[in-house]
């Protein structure tokens, strides 16, 4: 399979790996993927700068492939004026269920995204891609001037236009199906649900950028499906989350597997940010209290020592499950294996390998 975007990259596949922040993503997972003729891509929002190097290094250690480091540009809310106390209320109950003290209201800690930006650039990998916002031209032109590719998210087609214009080499197109945090940064969250092929068929037409689809994508048919409508590459979250490589917690693996039809839904409630997980208590609780949520990421922090204590406990409940609406075709088998069917029913669908 060839295309302007596959021999930019030199990647053999159209099949990327999502980027898959909060624990799933590690260097093993993204260097399979790079290996088995994919692009692989490494979550570096929630890490250190220190971090975020050495994955990059992990990841080289196991290939020579190109990778793709992600981080959040944008959508940082340093401070706020919302009053914390109702939400410190509604989770004193869930704190009890799992044994843990008192919620506290966390120090905010200022936006790390410039910091974790110099190490990307001195790790230097093949591409940079980023959701939530667009982070300032100069680094874009910095990024590029060292020979990265920068890949930006958009929800919605006016989003790839003003991605365009800050001059990215390609548009991740994010669709209503995706699970985990929505990239949405010019309209509410509401509006930036547009269902996956509305989108990608729209910026295929409005921007003259390789399009790469996302969201609820779990088989090489609905991968050359994408490929028709216009996209250039599809990016999978998903459909790696129970691969042995990923880092996916035990009772966050076991909810993924158990998930039957589309049990997914949008909620607000563990970051602040509108994303798209398995339904369950936590988020049935704090839908009727919308008004209570926090913005990001002191929604995050304050969810938090929940999230951890949950998952050692192993209580499904207080987890962020994120996962997107094809869920329910997820499979328990190496990263390998998956990238060897998805391109063969990729193959099959569009009548072999050819340029797209
Ligand atoms: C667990 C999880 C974590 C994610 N973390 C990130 C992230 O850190 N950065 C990002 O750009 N997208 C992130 N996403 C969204 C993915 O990039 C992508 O849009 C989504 O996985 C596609 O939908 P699918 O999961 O149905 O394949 C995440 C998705 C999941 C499921």
């Amino acid at each position: 399979m060839r295309s302007r975007l596959l021999d930019l990259l030199d990647v053999q596949h159209p099949i990327f790996l999502a980027p898959l922040g909060g624990g799933p993503s590690t260097p093993e997972l993204a260097s399979t993927i790079g290996n088995s003729g994919g692009l692989g891509a490494l979550a570096a929002a929630y890490l250190t700068p220190d971090q975020l190097i050495y994955d990059v290094q992990s990841a080289r250690k196991r290939t020579d492939a190109p990778l793709n480091v992600n981080l959040f540009a944008g959508g940082y809310h340093a401070s706020t004026q919302d009053d914390p106390r109702p939400m410190l209320g509604l989770l004193e109950a869930s704190h009890r269920e799992v044994g843990l003290p008192e919620p506290n209201l966390p120090v905010v800690p200022p936006d790390p995204f410039d910091q974790q930006f110099e190490a990307l650039l001195s790790a230097k990998p093949r591409v940079f891609s980023f959701t939530f916002g667009i982070p300032l031209a100069s680094a874009i032109q910095r990024a590029q001037k060292r020979g990265i590719l920068v890949f930006g998210t958009a929800t919605t087609v006016r989003e790839g236009q003003l991605l365009a214009s800050a001059g990215v080499d390609a548009i991740v197109a994010q669709g209503a199906e995706a699970g985990g945090q929505r990239g949405t940064f010019d309209v509410s969250f509401e509006e930036g649900l547009v269902p996956l092929r509305a989108l990608v068929a729209g910026l295929a037409n409005a921007v003259a950028l390789p399009v790469i689809a996302s969201g609820g994508i779990m088989n090489g048919r609905e991968i050359a499906e994408m490929l028709r409508l216009g996209a250039s590459a599809v990016q999978l979250g998903t459909v790696f989350l129970c691969t042995p490589e990923a880092g996916t917690s035990a009772p966050y693996r076991k909810a993924l597997l158990d998930a039957e039809e589309d049990r997914t839904r949008i909620t607000y409630a563990f970051t602040g940010r509108g994303a798209r997980g398995i339904e369950n208590a936590f988020m049935r609780q704090m839908a009727a209290h919308r008004d209570a949520i926090l913005p990001f990421p002191m929604q995050n922090l304050l969810t938090r020592d929940l999230r951890k204590a949950a998952t050692q406990q192993g209580k499904p409940e207080y987890l962020s499950l994120w996962a997107g609406t094809g869920v329910a075709q997820i499979r328990a088998e190496p990263a390998a294996q998956i990238m060897r069917r998805l391109v063969d029913e990729m193959q099959e669908a569009l009548g072999g390998p050819g340029r797209i």
